[in-house]
C-alpha cells in the first residue's frame, strides 16, 4: 500500500473509533496500520518525516491523538454565509432533495422533506465555495438521471465517473424495480483521480431509513478526495464536515462504520519491524 493509501486507512479508522489510534497488535499479531503510524510518529519525533506528510498529518489530528479543532464538524442553513467567509471546499458532497413527477415517488419524498426545483438547485453558489481543484458527489437517482447534468454545469464540474450502491432490498419501480442509487463524481481543476486506488464503483450496504445514504459512502469519500468538506442537504453531522441542510441533527449517531478490525488494546510507543501487508481493508464493499 501507498502512504496515501495507509493515511486514508488511518482516517478511516479513526473516525470509525471516536478518534481513537490503531492498536499495533491486534490478538498478538501486528497490524500493518498500527506499524505504519508507529513509524509516522517514529520519524516525525526523529525529524526524519517528508514535511509535506507531517503537514498532512498534523492537519488531521494524527499527532494530537484526536480531531484536529478543524475537525468539528459545523451546521450551516444558509450556503452564502459560507461564501461571505471566503469559505472554499475540496470536495461537496450533494443528496438534492429532487422533485418527481412520478405521483408516488413524489409522495413518498415528500413524507419526509419538502423538494427543490432544478431551478432553485441549479441557483446555489456551489460553484462559488468549490476549491479550484474540487471534487463533487452528486446522488441521484434513476428516473432524474439526465438532470444532473444541469448541476454540474451550473455548479462548474466536469462528468467523469460514478458509483453504484447496491441496496439489499428492493425498491418501487414501474419498469426495473430499483435497489440501487447512483452517486456522480464530476471535478474541476487539476483534482483529476483520487487518492487511493482501491475503491469499487459497486458497494452493497443495507438500506436505512428514507433517504439516508449509508456512512461508509462518506467515508470512502474522505478517503478518495480533497478537503475540507462540505456536504449539501446532510440530516447528520461528522467530524470535519461543514453540513448544510435543514434538518441537520446533532444527535444522529449511526452504527456504520468501515470492516476494520476492533482494537484489542492501546497503541504501542516503539516501532515495531514487521513487512507490510499488501492490502489493508479500507471499505466493506460488497460483491
Ligand atoms: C434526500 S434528503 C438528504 C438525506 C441525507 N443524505 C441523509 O443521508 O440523511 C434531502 C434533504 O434536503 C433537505 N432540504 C429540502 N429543502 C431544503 C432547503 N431549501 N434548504 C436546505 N435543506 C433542504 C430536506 O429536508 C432533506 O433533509
Amino acid at each position: 500500500m501507498t502512504w496515501d493509501e495507509y493515511f486514508a486507512a488511518w482516517q478511516a479508522w479513526t473516525h470509525a473509533h471516536g478518534g481513537r489510534m490503531p492498536p499495533v497488535r491486534d490478538q498478538g499479531r501486528v497490524t500493518p496500520l498500527g506499524r505504519w503510524c508507529n513509524q509516522q510518529r517514529y520519524l516525525h519525533k526523529a525529524g526524519r518525516l517528508d514535511p509535506a506528510k507531517a503537514a498532512r498529518l498534523t492537519e488531521a489530528g494524527f499527532f494530537a491523538g484526536a480531531p484536529a479543532p478543524d475537525r468539528a464538524a459545523r451546521i450551516v442553513t444558509d450556503l452564502h454565509d459560507l461564501v461571505a467567509e471566503g469559505r472554499r471546499f475540496g470536495t461537496v458532497y450533494a443528496d438534492p432533495p429532487w422533485l418527481y413527477d412520478n405521483r408516488a415517488t413524489r409522495a413518498a419524498a415528500q413524507d419526509h422533506y419538502d423538494g427543490m426545483t432544478l431551478d432553485a438547485l441549479a441557483a446555489l453558489p456551489v460553484g462559488d465555495l468549490a476549491a479550484d481543484d474540487a471534487h463533487l458527489h452528486l446522488w441521484i437517482t434513476s428516473p432524474l438521471l439526465l438532470q444532473a447534468q444541469r448541476l454540474f454545469d451550473a455548479w462548474g464540474f466536469e462528468y467523469v465517473s460514478g458509483l453504484v450502491w447496491e441496496k439489499d432490498q428492493m425498491g418501487m419501480g414501474n419498469y426495473w424495480r430499483i435497489n440501487h442509487e447512483l452517486l456522480l463524481l464530476g471535478v474541476r481543476g487539476q483534482a483529476r483521480s483520487f487518492r487511493v486506488k482501491n475503491l469499487r464503483s459497486v458497494a452493497r450496504f443495507p438500506r436505512r431509513r428514507h433517504s439516508a445514504k449509508p456512512e461508509q459512502i462518506r467515508q470512502m469519500i474522505e478517503a478518495a478526495s480533497p478537503g475540507p468538506y462540505l456536504e449539501l442537504f446532510g440530516r447528520r453531522t461528522a467530524p470535519g464536515w461543514t453540513v448544510f441542510g435543514n434538518q441537520v441533527q446533532t444527535d444522529l449517531f449511526d452504527t456504520d462504520t468501515i470492516t476494520v478490525p476492533a482494537p484489542s488494546r492501546q497503541p504501542e510507543t516503539t516501532p515495531v519491524q514487521t513487512p507490510l501487508a499488501e492490502t489493508w481493508p479500507t471499505q466493506a464493499t460488497g460483491g
